[in-house]
């Protein structure tokens, strides 16, 4: 079925603003308040996500799995198998229709992130749509424009801003423990063995045209004939991903942007390449990004590889005060054992008394906090405006790396989507 173009898509928010504007608010929930979702594009991230459903309903979260649609037959008939009574639909348009589908998980590949969230905004759902926002800095706009004209509830699935490590560092900031930071370094390493990609998925052999609704993947983005290989390893690809910085990089920024309060950033630079395997991958797979914060009087810097794990992943905030760290998966210099954790260290030199403390804040569970709120329509741990600012950064950084050049905000939000 045919979608409007993708200059027609974005041209047509302003226009339906005041439809969303006029959408149901606080909809009448199932029985007993029960939260009744629909999911779009349960794939690999999907499923994961529904495994969280049935633990946290396990634990007592009221809510239940009413409906599927993805553009994959294999998909639907996977979700079947664990959610038997379930609607399933090859159309998202389908499922918004459904007046008891309260709210809306998308876990969607990135480019049709936008498509999905305004759909579902207009439809009235409330949304828990999967990182990065969108594919690209008009559709992050469009999409924060359209969820501040509604009054549903939003929740970015950036979970690390649900964290115990965040809720320690947010009490170590207030407390003024770290002082004056002005710079924040964060990595994000892996390996896969040689010969083997990172990401790269094996093909079933059903992804055929005769089961996957190319049309309704493609989404606009440049027409060509099927291609098993666009459709299960997309994250490769530009025409539908940006790569590590919208995978992993963007997680890590909504850690610190939240923790700072900080705003789009003034410029980006990153520089890279496809160093580690060449498989046909358009994306880099070695990075390193600056984002500027002039009037924080801060740098942020992010960096990754796919050839070493031995630092796993990683945050410092550096103040004058103190440092505020975090790791998962480093490996232990001795042992060679992966640790993890969070902590705080003072700055003798400012704080000579300061004692070092060890993090011990538990997870909020992401998918039940947005459950919670879609109940007491309360703002979600990852609101709309981190999802935006996370991904125009995102974006920033990888039209940096793309023209080869330092970019600014300014001049980012203007380049046209077909140069991006
Ligand atoms: N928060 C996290 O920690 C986390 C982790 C992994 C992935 N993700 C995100 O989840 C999203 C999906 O990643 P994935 O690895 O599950 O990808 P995937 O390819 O495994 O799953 C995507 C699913 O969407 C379906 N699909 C494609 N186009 C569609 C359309 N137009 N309408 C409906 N369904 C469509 C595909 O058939 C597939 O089933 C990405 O945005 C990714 O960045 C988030």
């Amino acid at each position: 079925m045919a979608q409007p173009d993708r200059r027609e898509f974005l041209g047509a928010t302003a226009a339906t603003a005041a439809a969303w504007a006029l959408s149901p608010a606080a909809r009448i929930l199932g029985a007993n308040d029960r939260v009744r979702l629909g999911i779009i594009g349960p794939g690999a991230r999907g499923r994961e996500l529904l495994q969280q459903l049935l633990r946290i309903v396990d634990e007592g979260q009221n809510a239940q799995l009413v409906a599927a649609a993805d553009v994959y037959d294999r998909r639907l008939d996977d979700v079947k198998k664990t959610f038997p009574a379930i609607a399933t639909f090859s159309d998202h348009r389908r499922l918004l229709e459904m007046k008891d589908v309260d709210a809306v998980i998308i876990a969607s590949p990135l480019h049709c992130h936008a498509r999905h969230f305004l759909d579902g905004i207009a439809a009235g759902k409330d949304l828990y749509s999967e990182k990065t926002m969108t594919w690209s800095i008009a559709e992050a706009e469009a999409c924060r424009n359209a969820a501040r004209q509604s009054k549903q509830i939003v929740q970015i699935g950036l979970q690390h801003v649900s964290g115990g490590a965040f809720l320690d560092a947010q009490k170590w900031l207030a407390d003024g423990l770290v002082g004056k930071v002005t710079h924040v370094e964060s990595w994000m390493s892996r390996n896969t063995p040689r010969g083997e990609g990172q990401w790269v998925r094996k093909i079933p052999a059903d992804c055929t045209p005769e089961h996957v609704k190319w049309d309704l993947f493609l989404d606009g983005r440049p027409s060509r004939p099927f291609d098993a290989n666009r459709f299960i390893n997309w994250r490769l690809f530009w025409d539908y991903s940006g790569g590590n910085v919208t995978e992993n990089a963007v997680h890590q920024f909504s850690w610190a942007f939240k923790l700072l309060d900080l705003p789009v950033p003034a410029s980006a630079y990153m520089s890279g390449g496809v160093f580690s395997e060449k498989d046909g991958r358009e994306v880099p797979d070695t990075i390193a990004i600056t984002l500027d914060f002039p009037e924080k009087e801060l740098v942020l810097t992010w960096q990754s590889t796919f050839s070493n794990r031995h630092y796993g992943l990683s945050d410092r905030i550096l103040g004058s005060h103190g440092t505020i760290e975090r790791q998962s998966g480093a490996t232990e210099m001795v042992s060679g054992r992966l640790e993890g954790g969070h902590a705080y260290y003072p700055e003798k030199i400012n704080r000579p008394d300061g004692v070092a403390i060890k993090g011990e804040a538990k997870d909020v569970q992401h998918l039940s906090n947005f459950l919670d709120c879609v109940r007491s329509r309360k703002e979600p741990n990852a609101p709309v405006e981190i999802g935006y600012r996370t991904a125009v950064a995102a974006h920033m950084a990888n039209l940096s790396y793309r023209q080869k050049e330092r970019v600014t905000f300014s001049a980012a939000s203007t380049v046209s989507e077909a140069h991006r």
